[in-house]
Parts: structure tokens; C-alpha cells; sequence
């Protein structure tokens, strides 16, 4: 690891960053009340850019969300980990920006990592990225990836950081790129799982085991048995009704026509056997999301839910954000309940109930042939379909279509670069969308498949839907309206 003096012209105290990004953000907030493609119910950055979700826990009656943040830089430049705090997911406070590159081991970027609560301490387990100077591909040599953790008894101040492992602690066989610590209790016992790309450029996922969680060994691989992808960003592994699961965000997966659409992909292997040992096998891969914008998801155990919150962006993708001319991008995903189908084998995904709080005015329409609907800018809509083709239009920007066992969403030009979705539906029972201002979310058949994407309305806020079906539509309240003083939107 390199002494902080070889940084100078990176390294800035804490104290200045704090006061500039406070200074930046108030003004942000000036211009965000005339931001008609700001959003209302969803996670974004006060100011600049925002990537994956960090962090997520319940710490003494509040939720928190941690985020990649890079304030200064709208199109990403080093990462902060951002921080909001709620009491019921919905209203959200913005809290001051919890851990800076500060570190000798985290310089060039607080990358993204999890958070483990225990007796009211929270345990923030992060990846520190350092870049070191000279010619390197970043990915074979020149490339620190630390994993740290900072310890908050308040959950909004570190009282203290410290390095557990290096890129000397990881198996040999590996690149530089190993981060992404996911932490959980389990067993008597502390897990880590780090995600990891190997020499032959084979994605992988490493456990380690800790009895302290402070000094952790390394125990064992999640691999599949024919290499998928060469590196698998963002693991997350958990129980869900008896059943174990893997996420990774695996990049590198060859494109299909109903598969792995995006420059990156997303999804979840079940686990075969007991994750600690040699034998456990990966079940076959699901995608978690079919739509332009979804990646590198993180999920928390609350009571008796596991929820799950993602990026709704996608890194080096071929299309872009026209908000980036209004100074800030991307949003996170509105949080989903997660249920297993035992009999499906599959996961399924629901927007949180808590959503009920926002609702207003709910009208049902009964549609036979075709019908104008309005679409209010934050709104739910659920559609009960009754025939063999459904086709819903939003007006000048997107269609969702129906028909011979594929549903589509298909972007009209003027989309910043989005095209086409398609998805295998056989049936389709029923949509359940969420609209906000530029962001929607099908949830298809009760979440056994889900479509996450950024839109930029061309139109009016209208949907023309053809078919036979039952609607309805219920307009969402915005959430600032009901705040209790520091809520940012
Ligand atoms: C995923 C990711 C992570 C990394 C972070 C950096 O989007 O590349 O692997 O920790 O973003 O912002």
C-alpha cells in the first residue's frame, strides 16, 4: 500500500470535502424544485452521479441506503458512499456523506460493499480502490482493491476504519479485482463473499469466514462449471425460505435475443449444498431484471423479508441520461420484496407494500378494443390481461407489447439511445407499473419477471392500451408533500 504523502494532489481533508459537497448539494436543491425528470418516490442523487446501493441495513428503527456517489462528477468520477436514512422506505432523509477516500487503502474510490448490524453497532464492510501510478492495465497490475470496514455506533458518523485484507490476502490465480464484500451472520459465525475475476478471466465468487469480524479466512469458490463471464461484480448470498441464493452482477456474458441484453448482466444462482463446502453446486442462472437499467442489486433482511434494491443504470451501456445536463444521473430502484417459488424454482419480486401510504385517486377502466388513459407522473398501474395480445403505448416514447409468447419494450427514436427488450412470456396474467417522472418498473405474472428503465416522456403523460383487460390506475401522492422537514425531494 502507498503512504497518503504520495497522493498530495488527491488527498483533501474530510472537512473540506464535507463543506463543499453540503455547498454543492443546497444548491442542487434550488434548481431540483424546476427538474420536472427529477424523481418522487425514488432514490437519486442530490447532486451528480449515483451507482449501486450500499449498505443497506435497519440500524435502530431506521432503514439506511449507502450509495456509490460521486458529487462532483456527473458522469462518475471517485466514489463517496452517499447516505439516506428512512423510518418507512418512502420518506427519505438526506443524511452527510459517510465514508470519503481518505485512506492510504481506499484513495481512488470508496467502492461499494455492505453493511452488518450487531448490538446496535453498524459494521460498514467496503472495498478501497487504489490506482497506482505508472503504464498497468488496472486489471493484471497497478490496482489495489482493499477491503476495509468502518464502525458507526450512530449510523451517521465513523468512529472508526479499518484494513482487513489485501490484494496479498486473495488466492493467487486472481487479477487485481476482487471487491464487493457482502457480510452476514450465520451459524455462530460471520461470512464474507467477495466478488472475483481470475487470471484466466473467469468470474468467480470467494468466501471467507471470520469468528470476530475483524480477521477473516478464505474458505472457499462459487463458480459454475463452464466459466460465465470474466468477472462477477456485486455478490450477495442468503437463505430465502430454505432455499440459498447467489446475485452477481456478471459481465461478460454473450448477448441473446431473450438473454443477457444488456453490455452487463444481472440475476441469481440457487445453491446446491452447504456454501462452505467444495461440493456445492450453482443451479441454473435467472436474470433479476429484463430492462435497460438494472444492475449490481444489494438486498437486507428486515423481520421477515428479504428486500432488494438496485441501480437502475447500467455501467458502459450504449445509451445515456439527458439529466446529465441537469447536473445529476441515475436513480435506484424502488425497494422489492423478494419470495421464493419453491415450485417454480424461481424468485419473485414485489414492490414493497409500504407504497400503499402514497396512494390517491385509483380509477378502474375496462378495456375492449382501445382506450386513452392518463398516466399521471407518479402513478401505479395494474393491468388484469383477458386476451392472447396486449399492447400499451406511451405517448411519442415507449411501447410494451404482447404477442406470440414475447413481450417488448420497444423505445421510439429520441430515446438517448434505448431500443428494444424482448422477454419469453406465455402467458401474461398480469402488469403491474410503477411510473415516476422517468423511471418505470414492470413487475410481470406477480414478479416472476421485472423490467426496470429510464424514460424521457416525448409526449404527453398518456398511455394508449389495446387489448381486453381490466385497469387500474392509482395515482401516488408526492412523497414531499408529507415530510417532516428534512426530506430532500
Ligand atoms: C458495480 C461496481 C462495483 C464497484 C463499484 C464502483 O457497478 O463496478 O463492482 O465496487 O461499481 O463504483
Amino acid at each position: 500500500m502507498r503512504a497518503k504523502e504520495d497522493f498530495a494532489s488527491y488527498y483533501e481533508k474530510k472537512e473540506d470535502w464535507t463543506e463543499k459537497i453540503e455547498a454543492l448539494e443546497q444548491t442542487a436543491q434550488q434548481t431540483a424544485r424546476m427538474d420536472d425528470w427529477r424523481l418522487s418516490y425514488h432514490l437519486m442523487p442530490p447532486v451528480g452521479w449515483l451507482n449501486d446501493p450500499n449498505g443497506l441495513c435497519r440500524f435502530k428503527g431506521e432503514y439506511h441506503v449507502f450509495y456509490q456517489y460521486s458529487p462532483f462528477v456527473v458522469e462518475g468520477g471517485s466514489k463517496y458512499w452517499g447516505h439516506y436514512k428512512s423510518r418507512d422506505l418512502i420518506h427519505w432523509e438526506n443524511c452527510p456523506v459517510m465514508l470519503y477516500p481518505e485512506q492510504a487503502w481506499d484513495l481512488h474510490g470508496v467502492y461499494s460493499g455492505s453493511a452488518l448490524v450487531e448490538d446496535d453497532v453498524m459494521y460498514l464492510y467496503y472495498t478501497g480502490n487504489v490506482k497506482q501510478p505508472g503504464e498497468h492495465d488496472f486489471i493484471h497490475s497497478g490496482r489495489e482493491h482493499n477491503t476495509a470496514l468502518a464502525v458507526s455506533k450512530d449510523g451517521v458518523t465513523v468512529d472508526k476504519e479499518v484494513l482487513l485484507l489485501n490484494n496479498s490476502a486473495y488466492p493467487s490465480d486472481l487479477t487485481c479485482h476482487v471487491r464487493d464484500p457482502k457480510v452476514f451472520a450465520y451459524d455462530g459465525k460471520y461470512y464474507m463473499v467477495l466478488g472475483a475475476r481470475t487470471n484466466t478471466d473467469i468470474g468467480q465468487v470467494l468466501v471467507w469466514e471470520s469468528d470476530d469480524k475483524y480477521n477473516w479466512k478464505y474458505i472457499n469458490r462459487l463458480c459454475t462449471e463452464k466459466p460465465f463471464g470474466f468477472m462477477w461484480e456485486c455478490p450477495d448470498l442468503f437463505e430465502l425460505d430454505g432455499q440459498w441464493i447467489l446475485v452477481v452482477s456478471p459481465q461478460g456474458i454473450e448477448r441473446q435475443t431473450y438473454h443477457y441484453q444488456n453490455v452487463y448482466t444481472c440475476g441469481y444462482f440457487p445453491l446446491y449444498g452447504d456454501f462452505r463446502n467444495k461440493d456445492v453446486k450453482l443451479g441454473e442462472f435467472r436474470e433479476l431484471d429484463y430492462g435497460f437499467d438494472f444492475y449490481a442489486p444489494q438486498t437486507f433482511e428486515d423481520g421477515a423479508r428479504r428486500i432488494l434494491i438496485g441501480w437502475m443504470g447500467m455501467p458502459d451501456a450504449e445509451y445515456s441520461n439527458p439529466t446529465v445536463a441537469r447536473g445529476w444521473q441515475h436513480c435506484l430502484t424502488f425497494p422489492r420484496e423478494l419470495v421464493w417459488n419453491k415450485e417454480k424454482e424461481q424468485l419473485e419480486q414485489r414492490p414493497i407494500e409500504e407504497r400503499e401510504a402514497l396512494y390517491r385517486n385509483e380509477v378502474l377502466y375496462r378495456v375492449a378494443g382501445e382506450m386513452f388513459v392518463p398516466c399521471p407522473t407518479a402513478s401505479e398501474i395494474v393491468i388484469d390481461n383477458h386476451s392472447d395480445a396486449f399492447c400499451m403505448e406511451y405517448d411519442k416514447t415507449f411501447c410494451l407489447e404482447w404477442e406470440d409468447g414475447c413481450l417488448r419494450l420497444l423505445y421510439m427514436p429520441e430515446s438517448y439511445g434505448r431500443t428494444v427488450r424482448n422477454l419469453k412470456v406465455d402467458h401474461l396474467e398480469s402488469l403491474q407499473i410503477l411510473f415516476d417522472s422517468t423511471s418505470v418498473e414492470i413487475f410481470v405474472n406477480g414478479g416472476e419477471a421485472v423490467v426496470s428503465a429510464r424514460y424521457y416522456p416525448n409526449g404527453q403523460r398518456a398511455l394508449q392500451i389495446s387489448g381486453v383487460c381490466d385497469v387500474r390506475l392509482t395515482e401516488f401522492k408526492d412523497p414531499c408533500q408529507c415530510i417532516d422537514g428534512k426530506t430532500l425531494f
